[in-house]
């Protein structure tokens, strides 16, 4: 059956939802079942918790306006990538790039865009690996595919990240000066601190493997 992107078919903001909500529930399953995989021959969990999340409709129109776009169905679909989103939180930054290459090579992922905010942190200090990418939603009537925004990130960006969140909204996005330069110092700690548990890790499997 040929798929087709979701843009003709999708009669209400109802059907929509449940293509989002569904490619969420897909997207969420398979990143279980390859961290189970893994889990199975590495003996080692990459994931240490998936969260995922379905965008308020409030948030939705509050971001097409945002972005000068009327709120219809199709300026939606069109251009909010992250009305369905999954969020995977590991443990250290080697983990996120080998999620990353586990995603690129599911074969019913289609990838088309990337964000590495590890390489190009930005400007407020966040860190996180990005994917957009669509997956094919089977329905009664036919395929469509379904856009999901995965971020993978490691505990300690997702702890700055949702400080940082809170106080984004706590302030409308004008946070006082010295706030801002604070979450931008803990920013460059959390930065370190994923460097140095990186390197204890890789002495720890290095002194296992001289023992073995
Ligand atoms: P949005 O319009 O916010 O979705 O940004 P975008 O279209 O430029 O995409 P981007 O990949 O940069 O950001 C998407 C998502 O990443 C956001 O919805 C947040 O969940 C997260 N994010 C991006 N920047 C920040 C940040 O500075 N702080 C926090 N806490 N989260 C961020
Ligand atoms: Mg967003």
């Amino acid at each position: 059956m040929q798929s087709h992107i979701m843009k003709e078919g999708v009669d209400s903001w109802e059907s929509a939802m449940f293509l989002y909500r569904s490619a969420m529930k897909i997207v969420t399953t398979k990143l279980e079942i390859l961290n189970d995989e893994f889990q199975h021959i590495h003996k080692y969990n990459p994931i240490e918790y998936v969260k995922s999340r379905l965008k308020t409709p409030e948030s939705i129109v509050k971001k097409l306006k945002r972005n000068g776009f009327d709120s219809s169905m199709e300026n939606m679909i069109e251009y909010i990538n992250d009305i369905a989103g999954v969020r995977l939180v590991c443990s250290f930054t080697s983990d996120i790039y080998r999620l990353a290459e586990m995603i690129k090579k599911q074969r019913d992922f289609k990838v088309f865009a990337v964000k590495d905010y590890l390489e190009q942190p930005k400007p407020s200090g966040y860190r996180s690996y990005h994917l957009l990418v669509s997956v094919p939603v089977e329905t009664s009537t036919g395929v469509v595919e379904v856009k999901v925004e995965i971020q993978i990130r490691t505990i300690a960006m997702d702890f700055w990240a949702s400080l940082e969140h809170k106080i984004y909204y706590k302030f409308e996005g004008n946070a006082p000066e010295y706030i801002s330069k604070d979450l931008q110092e803990c920013a460059a700690i959390m930065s370190d601190l994923d460097a140095k548990m990186l390197s204890l890790n890789e002495a720890i499997l290095e002194a296992q493997t001289i023992k073995e």
